[in-house]
């Protein structure tokens, strides 16, 4: 049986994944404003994403027999001041759901609770993969400096990303 403590941990976070898919559309609107359409398009599946994680952890409250809570969260950034600012907040707030996700693994841990901690650990995995991606764009993007080729090379790349749910 999930603690109270634990079911609003996941809770907590289930809500900061909604959060995040917030976060990352108001980064798409930023970048399609701005016609930096492949970078928007990255956004867009990003959020999309987001938005599946929460998912993710509203069915499993609801397999655990208890009720997901929806909350409101903060309004997110909508003002950027360039594609690299951009990108260096979206790493920032990846590193922050890592951190959370942690936090909420380690209460899991603490009560024993392994059901609990074997579904978390496809969000550790996945927030390592988040990380890399969002810190190689960076790495990128700061090498493409004024190289208008380079920087449309990038553009196109991220034009290609799409979202495929998987199948649980
Ligand atoms: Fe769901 Fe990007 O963390």
């Amino acid at each position: 049986m999930v603690s109270q403590r634990l079911l609003d941990k996941l809770n907590e976070q289930m809500n900061y994944e909604f959060y995040s898919s917030q976060v990352y559309l108001a980064m798409a609107a930023y970048c399609s404003s701005e016609s930096y359409d492949g970078f928007a398009n990255f956004f867009i599946v990003q959020s999309e994403e987001e938005k599946f994680h929460a998912m993710k952890i509203f069915h499993f409250i609801n397999r655990l027999g208890r009720r997901a809570v929806v909350s409101g969260m903060d309004n997110p950034q909508n003002d950027y001041s360039s594609l690299l600012e951009t990108f260096e907040h979206a790493f920032s707030h990846e590193q922050s759901v890592t951190k959370r996700i942690y936090e909420l693994s380690d209460v899991a841990w603490t009560e024993r609770e392994h059901a609990t901690m074997n579904f978390l650990q496809w969000f550790i995995n996945e927030q390592v993969e988040e990380e890399s991606t969002f810190d190689s764009i960076i790495q990128k993007l700061r090498r493409i400096d004024n190289d208008s080729n380079a920087f449309y090379m990038l553009d196109a790349e991220l034009s290609k990303r799409s979202f495929t749910p998987e199948v649980e």
